[in-house]
């Protein structure tokens, strides 16, 4: 009996890149998955366009909008709930997700990364600061990592890495759009993987 298509959300802060990409690959593919909502901290970003203009609920969510802690995880529970959202994507989200949904949520929250995790991650190390901090380390390759979030956040059960050579004259810029390109082909290897553990 094959059971019904796996409810997805997305959570993005920015132009939602890997949104647009699981978007379009899940269509491709034809994945047993659906994304039924994009939930971002920022009304008016790229991911939440996109969102509008393909039919997925675009739920705005932000500290400023829902300032206590307890509230806001409750708003953000509730709009998973009512969609029977049974995976949680981050792509490019950077808010933490409330303790009460990663713990709502084992094993079934992922995010991306853009570096080979557990080297250049946690603290301060998000967007152009990783390639930066790869370039100045000398490291002779760099990469993306998708893994599972759980309180310690990059620390999570890695899923997939996706690797790309350094070139002598790399430039933070260069490695960014190199490692991008990683990361819209391994989210979907990853979320494959994870579905077909789900059934
Ligand atoms: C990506 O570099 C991702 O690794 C990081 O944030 C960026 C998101 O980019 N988490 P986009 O919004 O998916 O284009």
């Amino acid at each position: 009996m094959s059971s019904r298509k796996k409810n997805l959300a997305v959570f993005c802060s920015g132009g939602g890149s890997n949104f647009k990409a699981l978007h379009q690959h899940i269509q491709e593919r034809n994945l047993p998955c659906q994304i039924v909502m994009c939930l971002s901290n920022n009304s008016q970003s790229g991911a939440m366009q996109f969102a509008r203009e393909n039919g997925i609920d675009a739920v705005h969510l932000s500290s400023k909008v829902v300032p206590e802690e307890a509230a806001f995880a409750q708003a953000m529970l509730s709009e998973l709930e009512k969609r029977q959202v049974d995976l949680i994507l981050l792509a490019g989200y950077m808010k933490r997700v409330p303790k009460a949904v990663v713990e709502r949520y084992p094993k079934r929250i992922l995010n991306i990364h853009p570096a080979l995790l557990p080297k250049f991650g946690g603290e301060g190390m998000y967007g152009i600061n990783v390639h930066r901090a790869v370039l100045e380390a000398k490291e002779k390759e760099s990469g993306a990592t998708v893994h599972f979030v759980d309180e310690h956040y990059d620390e999570g059960e890695i899923i997939i890495q996706g690797k790309v050579s350094i070139a002598p004259d790399e430039t933070p810029e260069s490695l960014a759009s190199k490692v991008l390109e990683v990361e819209h082909r391994i989210y979907t290897e990853a979320l494959v993987k994870v579905l077909e553990k789900m059934n």
